[in-house]
């Protein structure tokens, strides 16, 4: 005689059950991972990309926590985004367009400020676990040069001695970047003239500031030229440049026999 059909479906029932408990026993609330502090050192200012993946299983949701401010960092939550990747089971913190530039003077005061610090907060079912996150920022050429206010023309006499500088006319320039592989400037005339510029002479070391003069190199002639326009640049190490117009007025002096 065959077997009722609910017997094999108790029987089922019966095996299967266990293996279903011990499923809720696994199930039980993960506590958080213990995440030591996450550090980067030299990420340079950037567009978006990836800064780091830190593993982190078990998190289901990860953000950042209240900052609270101090004197030598600057809260890493305005530059830097925080996600759990769910199928990496990892932490991942982008970098933001605002990191961009973020060590030029006067993005953040002076002096600028190269580390970035953050708490962030990480949920595992009913646990809530925080770490810190440090980026140290490393300085890239986001400033270009720019001129600075002085007299954009000069007189000088057509006897003016050759191999002397022009002494009423100092050319400044200025670069907002942090390193000097990124701020030192150099200076050039384009035009083929009479004039060179002298060495650069870092002038100021809080906005990285540098200045040049005319050196004359030919002899003068009032008759000859009486005016010179001179388009004076200024570089970074990077190649990023600014130019101005120098006008140069030479002033005739009596120089005919009576
Ligand atoms: C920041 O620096 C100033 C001056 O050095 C000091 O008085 C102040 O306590 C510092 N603040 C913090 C949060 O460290
Ligand atoms: C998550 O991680 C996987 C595996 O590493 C990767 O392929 C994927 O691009 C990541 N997803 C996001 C949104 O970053
Ligand atoms: C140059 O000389 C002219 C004429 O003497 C004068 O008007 C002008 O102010 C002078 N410019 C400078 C920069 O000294």
């Amino acid at each position: 005689m065959a077997r009722p059909e609910w017997v094999s479906l108790l029987v089922l029932w019966l095996t299967v059950q266990p293996h279903r408990s011990l499923q809720v026993q696994a199930q039980t609330e993960p506590a958080c991972p213990d995440i030591s502090t996450v550090r980067k050192n030299n990420w340079p200012e950037t567009n978006i990309e990836l800064i780091i993946s830190q593993d982190a299983p078990g998190v289901s949701e990860v953000y950042w926590a209240p900052y609270v401010d101090t004197n030598y960092s600057i809260d890493a939550s305005q530059y830097v985004d925080v996600t759990f990747n769910s199928t990496a089971q990892a932490i991942e913190f982008t970098a933001l367009p605002s990191l961009d530039g973020v060590r030029d003077y006067l993005q953040k005061g002076y002096p600028t400020l190269a580390q970035l610090t953050g708490t962030c907060r990480m949920i595992c079912g009913s646990d809530i676990g925080e770490f810190q996150f440090i980026l140290l920022v490393q300085d890239q050429n986001t400033a270009s040069p720019q001129f600075g206010s002085f007299p954009r023309s000069v007189n000088v006499s057509e006897v003016f001695p050759t191999g002397l500088v022009l002494p009423d006319l100092v050319i400044a320039a200025s670069d907002a970047d942090a390193d000097a592989t990124n701020y030192a400037l150099s200076f050039a005339i384009k035009e083929d003239s009479p004039f060179s510029p002298t060495e650069p002479v870092k002038t100021s070391d809080v906005l990285p500031t540098y200045t040049t003069q005319l050196k004359l190199e030919k002899p003068l002639d009032w008759a000859k030229n009486a005016i010179y326009q001179l388009t004076v640049t200024a570089q970074d190490p990077g190649g990023k440049s600014a130019e101005i117009t120098i006008t140069v007025n030479v002033v005739d002096v009596d120089t005919a026999q009576p």
